[in-house]
Formats: structure tokens, sequence, C-alpha cells
């Protein structure tokens, strides 16, 4: 298998795509292939560590002791939190990449892969089918950090030959792991609240739409964009990553087929404003290209997936 060799770190195991993507590659190389890590205690099988990628030292330690070569960055606060602590989430969302891009440097790790998100794009830029090279003027704290993280990581390849990869995810809608003070989080909630017979105050606007991805297509597209040679990569910024487009109405209405008597109102707060800056749609023609990226999921199989998944999780717990 390709990469066998390689053993993976994940940072942020904990999180909304930690989670997810830890159960995948640990499928594909193997539990003992795979070192877990979250600034809590995790409590899955397998090797874990808790670790605080702000702390150089211990993730250090922790690739040494492990012997890992490839790294999935993953620690960071979102948007809506972050703009509640500023400063936290610009120290931890930058001292966390250079942490890792400086280890990556010194040759410690062959291979890092970090997010980034369609909150680098801002007021100005392109709202429909945004290109990969366009208008970038993130007006978020998280968006700013992304987009500068961007240009790091860029600049990390160039000058220093590093094999960093990133891809600017959509909104993630995932049922194992819940995210946490996300602006696209509404696309998780809202199905807790229809199969717990809630009327969900939806806290965008009606027809705020926004690109939106199902989580098995994005580390699906995380480990595809990993895996490809080298010289395929033409972006080392971030990638575009188009899924879906859609509205809050819209993902309403597909529940409703489903849950006859499912209801909604809108009371939007600062989350509408941090959405009204970001695109609609995507155009991720660089990711076709480079490394063959195609998703899978549209907003029916999206809705009908996520309804039988947290049904079943919400009976069990
Ligand atoms: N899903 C993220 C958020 O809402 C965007 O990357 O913050």
């Amino acid at each position: 298998m390709k990469g066998e060799n390689n053993k993976r770190l994940i940072i942020g195991a904990g999180g909304q795509i930690g989670g997810d993507l830890v159960e995948y590659l640990r499928g594909k190389y193997g539990n003992e292939n795979v070192v877990a890590t979250d600034i809590k205690q995790l409590e899955i099988a397998g090797p874990t560590e808790q670790l605080d990628v702000m702390d150089l030292d211990a993730l250090r330690g922790v690739i040494e002791k492990h012997n890992t070569t490839e790294v999935y960055l993953l620690a960071a606060l979102l948007s809506a939190s972050a703009e509640l602590k500023p400063q936290v989430a610009w120290d931890l969302n930058m001292k966390g990449l250079f942490n890792v891009l400086n280890l990556a440097k010194e040759g410690l790790i062959k291979k890092v892969f970090w997010p980034s998100s369609i909150a680098v794009f801002g007021p100005s830029t392109p709202k429909e089918s945004t290109p990969q090279n366009t208008i970038m003027d993130p007006n978020t704290v998280y968006g700013i950090s992304k987009l500068a993280g961007e240009r790091w990581c860029e600049y990390y390849h160039n000058k220093y030959g590093v094999d960093v990869r990133s891809i600017r995810y959509p909104g993630l809608i995932s049922w194992k792991t819940k995210p946490g003070g996300g602006t696209t989080d509404y696309a998780i909630d809202i199905f807790y609240s229809a199969l717990q017979n809630e009327i969900y105050t939806c806290f965008l606007k009606e027809d705020r739409a926004l690109p939106m991805m199902y989580m098995d297509d994005a580390v699906r597209a995380t480990v595809q964009l990993m895996e490809a040679p080298k010289e395929n990569i033409t972006v080392r910024s971030s990638y575009n990553l188009g899924g879906v487009s859609f509205k809050p109405t819209d993902i309403a209405r597909a529940i409703r087929k489903r849950i006859k008597d499912f209801g909604i109102c809108y009371q939007p707060d600062f989350r509408d404003e941090i959405a009204q800056s970001w695109p609609h749609s995507i155009d991720d023609q660089d990711s076709q290209k480079d490394w063959n990226w195609k998703n899978k999921y549209e907003l029916e199989e999206i809705v009908e997936v996520m309804l039988h998944n947290l049904s079943e999780k919400l009976q069990l717990s």
C-alpha cells in the first residue's frame, strides 16, 4: 500500500473533522499507524496522546516517541468562537501552524495537512462559483488567521521545500462529532431539533446560501490530496473545494419531506453577518484537475444519511 511506512499524527482528533478522519485513516493504515492527539484526554482505542499543539517541545516529543512522519493539524478555533475570543483564536490558529511548519522545515515531519476554509474570502469576493484566485478580504478573526496561514504554508513550501497541503473546507456536515463555534453549525443543529420534535431557531437568515459538504466527502478529499503525487500539487496555499450550496430554507424543505411537521423559525445573530461575507458556491477546478476531486453527496443524500445515522445515535445515547 502506498505510504505504508508513514505513521500519521492527528492533532485535534477530538474535534469535528478529527474524529472521522482518525477512523478513516485507521481503517486504511491500521490503528497502530495513526496516533490521535487532542488537548483533552481521548476516550478511544489505539495510540493516543494528550497534546497542546502550542507546546513545541511536547509536540516534538510526541512525534519522536511515535516516529510519525505525516501530521494533520486540525486544532483551531472556528469562526463564531474566534469573534468572541480574537486573541486566543489568533494565537492558537497561528502558533499551532508555525510549530508544525517549523518541525517540517527541520525535517522531523515529511508531510503536513492543514485545513483552511471558505472564511478566507470576504465581502468583495465574487459570491457565485468563487474562483481559486480572486479578491480575498476576510473580515473575521478566523478568516484573517486562515488567510495568513495559507500565505505561510505557501511560503514554507517555496522557501524551505515543506510538503504542506491544504483545502479550503466549506461548511462540514457530520453526525459522529458535533462541531463547536462555527457559523455553518446550523446545518447540523437543525437535524438534532428535527429528530427531537423541536422547532429549530436558525441563527442565519432563511435565504443565506453557503457552500457545504458532507463529512465523508471532506475526509475522502483530504486523504486523496495527501496521497496525490507531489508533482501534481500546483496549489501550495490551499485548494478550493466544492460540495453543495444551499440556504436554510432548502435544508428545512428537504427535512420536511421526511419529517412532515418539522418547524423552523429565524433569529439571525452575529453569525449571519459572518455568513454574509462568505461565498455562496465554490469553483474547484484546480482540485478536479490536480487530484481528481469530485464530490458524491448532494443535499437530498446528506439529509437522508444525517437523519438515518443521527436517529440511531440519539436512540443509543
Ligand atoms: N465551518 C467553519 C465555520 O463555520 C468554516 O470553516 O467556522
